[in-house]
């Protein structure tokens, strides 16, 4: 039986992700922020829908949390076949807002930033690699959304600090997970994706500038990426592809 994992369900990108994930496995894990009021001892609650959806709230940042639904997925499936990561922050209601110059560069903000956009797909790594498992002839898959701006290679117009550098570190992580999984698990790609700008409240504030033919609804980058996520083959393990099928320098 097919399964997939969406952390970041709730998000633009990822409540895309979900819905085609559906259309191409029979069970899919929607991993969402639980409410301000949900009690973390009792997370992570799981929601099983009729049509294979499983709704989760969970803290992608609590250890525990991760790993009883990596023990509960475990249990019952014995094997993952495809985790994407669609969970990022680039500016919140409490003023974290990316900078425009140095002097805007806020540490608290900055260690958001980086937990967010950075330790969470460490974490989920910790938990789930073992599982991704795929036996057909194409491997299974773990992808993390990144953006373009984490390119130091491709750095041109510079500010955005803390989210630049989260992006550039988290492709680190995929980088140095691709290395380790091709020893371990040699059925797994781990890659990173760039899904193009895309209609979301992450880029909501920032779309003024962007020509209407180059900004994307959810559902066109989700499909383009799926397109990648489709066709991947193992050699194509810790690759960072743009929604358009290029790769990324580093
Ligand atoms: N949209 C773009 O143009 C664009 C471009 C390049 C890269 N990306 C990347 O694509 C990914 C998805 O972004 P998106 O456009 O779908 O943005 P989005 O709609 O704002 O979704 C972001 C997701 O991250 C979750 N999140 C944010 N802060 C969180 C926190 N403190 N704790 C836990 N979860 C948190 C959100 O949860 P809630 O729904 O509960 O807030 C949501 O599920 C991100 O990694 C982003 O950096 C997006």
């Amino acid at each position: 039986m097919s399964i997939a994992i969406i952390f970041g369900a709730n998000g633009g990108i990822g409540q895309e992700f979900v819905k085609q994930a559906l259309e191409r496995h029979a069970v899919v894990y929607a991993c969402s922020r639980p409410s301000e009021q949900s009690d973390a001892k009792t997370l992570p609650h799981i929601k099983a829908m009729d049509n294979g959806l499983q709704l989760v709230d969970i803290d992608v940042l609590n250890e525990d949390h991760l790993k009883n639904l990596a023990d509960k997925i475990s249990n019952q499936y014995g094997h993952v076949d495809l985790i994407v990561n669609a969970t990022g922050i680039l500016h919140d209601p409490n003023g974290l807002q990316p900078e425009k110059k140095i002097e805007d560069f806020n540490l608290d903000n900055f260690n958001k930033v980086f937990q967010i956009n950075t330790a969470s797909t460490a974490l989920i790594a910790k938990y789930f690699i073992s599982l991704l498992k795929k036996s057909e002839s194409m491997p299974a898959v773990f992808a993390s959304l990144s953006a373009r701006v984490g390119s130091i290679g491709d750095n041109q117009l510079g500010g955005w600090y803390s989210y630049r550098a989260s992006k550039a570190a988290l492709n680190q992580i995929v980088k140095t997970l691709s290395i380790e999984v091709a020893r371990r698990n040699k059925n797994t790609a781990v890659i990173a994706l760039h899904p193009g700008t895309t209609d979301t409240k992450l880029s909501k504030p920032f779309q003024q500038n962007v020509k209407p033919e180059k900004l994307f609804s959810a559902y066109y980058s989700v499909s383009k990426m799926f397109q990648i996520i489709d066709n991947l083959f193992l050699e194509d393990n810790g690759k960072f592809f743009a929604w358009d099928g290029s790769t990324i320098e580093w």
